[in-house]
């Protein structure tokens, strides 16, 4: 017997005869004259229907446990349906307790009652359709990089350099380290962390490659009991060397989400209509928005201006200099009809060391770019870097960070160029997307939350 995935079986142009379907039992219904079974093995969101005698029912055969079906494929009378399988043997390869299991046959389990299981969750519609979007996108993002030029580099996880400068940094050491902790011994000689961004180790290797890309785990100890923040996350970035616009970097920005979003829409049309259809109803009018059909642009002072006059009162006073808290985010989305926004030109004093100086004022504002998004906020960060060496090397002096950066220095002292480039959160943008509210539903693993540490 050929052996099918389910996909494949229910994709089939022509019936076949002796074919082989392994999976785990979705449902089962037992009639007189027929038993009907759907088998399931993560291919597709839909499950292939078996069509078997009432003889070969057993015991053991129930929801959730895994089975092997043989037998014929066949054209399938239903109308939804174009194949299905009619049994000449069906094995229990493993059954399943269904009193303990977590798990039940036809029901729709909330995302919040299916995260206390983060072992068996993926078994769910929900969970199986996120994690094969979340698979098409991670490869459709990899192929926008590669088929724009772009080279793929991997940047470490494991690094000295604070990038961000916002001291949300996980220090890591060995566990005997950790028992002798008064001690100043470290394993790397230096204090090392899990890397937040790995936007310096990109502009070292733009400095050689000119667009490279990287796309792996980043790590901030910050409030990860939000429902937009996680200590783990995935971080898209991608930096250009000879780029002088902000414009050019918000371009790249627009590009791969469309690019990408596309590329799931039509990769995977049936577990993206499952979200839009039963966790963000109302989202599904919206797509065209999330497409960015239109998109709005205003800088961080009208941003400030806007919130300012707003009719609402804020929880934190809109202030120039001050950082754009969510209900702003929130406002300045609503503001603009509910579009994405692209807010540049940030303050000096708000933004890491390497944005570059606008020269607008002394130490004003730095040519940085931030999407803001409805019903996530920010998606993605990023700006022109300061590539001129009098401007990185006084304001390093100013943070007392000369030392730490000398190679970074170097960088604008050996065939130094205007570049820039940004980071998107993976987690935020599948959020977006497909309109969920937590951001713990759309990783495989919900670490770090309930008393499941996976
Ligand atoms: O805005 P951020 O901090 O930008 C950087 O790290 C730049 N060095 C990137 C670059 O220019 N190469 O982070 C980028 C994005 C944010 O816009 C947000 O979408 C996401 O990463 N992000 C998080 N996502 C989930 N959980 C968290 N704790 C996140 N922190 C940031
Ligand atoms: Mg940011």
């Amino acid at each position: 017997a050929v052996r099918l995935r389910v996909r494949e079986a229910l994709g089939a142009r022509e019936p076949a005869d002796a074919v082989r379907v392994q999976g785990w039992v979705r449902s089962v219904r037992s009639q007189k004259e027929v038993l009907f079974l759907h088998v399931n093995d993560g291919s597709s969101l839909e499950s292939l229907q078996v069509v078997a005698d009432p003889s070969l029912e057993k015991r053991d055969l129930t929801f959730g446990s895994a089975v092997e079906v043989q037998g014929k494929l066949v054209k399938s009378p239903h109308r939804m349906q174009n194949m299905e399988l009619q049994a000449e043997t069906i094995r229990v390869v493993g059954p399943c307790d269904i009193w303990s299991f977590p798990l039940k046959m036809k029901e729709r389990h909330p995302l919040e009652y299916i995260r206390q299981f983060p072992h068996l969750r993926c078994r769910s519609n929900t969970l199986g359709a996120l994690l094969r979007i979340r698979s098409e996108a991670t490869a459709g993002i990899h192929s926008f990089f590669q088929d724009n030029g772009y080279v793929h580099i991997h940047t470490p996880i494991i690094t000295s350099n604070d990038c961000e400068g916002a001291g949300e940094l996980f220090q890591i050491g060995t566990s005997s380290e950790a028992k002798e902790s008064a001690e100043e011994t470290h394993f790397f000689n230096v204090p090392a962390f899990l890397t937040v961004s790995g936007q310096l180790h990109l502009e070292v290797m733009a400095g050689a490659f000119t667009h490279v890309f990287t796309f792996g785990p980043t790590f901030r100890a910050e409030n990860s009991q939000s429902r937009r923040h996680l200590a783990e996350f995935y971080m898209v970035e991608a930096e250009l060397s000879f780029t002088e616009s902000l414009q050019d970097i918000m371009q790249v920005m627009e590009d791969l989400f469309k690019t990408v979003t596309s590329t799931v829409l039509s990769k995977c049309p049936h577990d993206v209509e499952l979200f839009h259809k039963y966790i963000a109803p109302a989202q599904k009018s919206d797509i065209t928005h999330k497409l960015f059909s239109s998109s709005c642009r205003i800088s961080y002072s009208e941003a400030v201006e806007i919130l300012k006059q707003a009719p609402q009162t804020f929880t934190f006073k809109p202030e120039w200099g001050s950082d754009l808290q969510t209900e702003h985010e929130k406002y300045l989305v609503k503001h603009c009809g509910e579009v994405p926004v692209f807010v540049v030109n940030y303050p000096y004093d708000l933004k890491p060391f390497y944005m570059r100086d606008n020269e607008d004022g002394p130490q004003h504002t730095v040519a940085a770019v931030d999407l803001l998004v409805p019903g996530v906020g920010e998606l993605c960060g990023g700006s022109l870097r300061e590539e001129r060496l009098p401007f990185l090397e006084s304001r390093l002096q100013r943070l007392g960070l000369t030392d730490a950066y000398q190679w970074y220095l170097d960088l604008r002292k050996f065939g130094s160029v205007p570049h820039g480039g940004f980071g998107m959160g993976f987690e935020r943008y599948l959020q977006y997307i497909l309109g969920v509210d937590n951001i713990k539903d759309v990783i495989p693993f919900p670490r770090f939350s309930h008393s499941c540490l996976l």
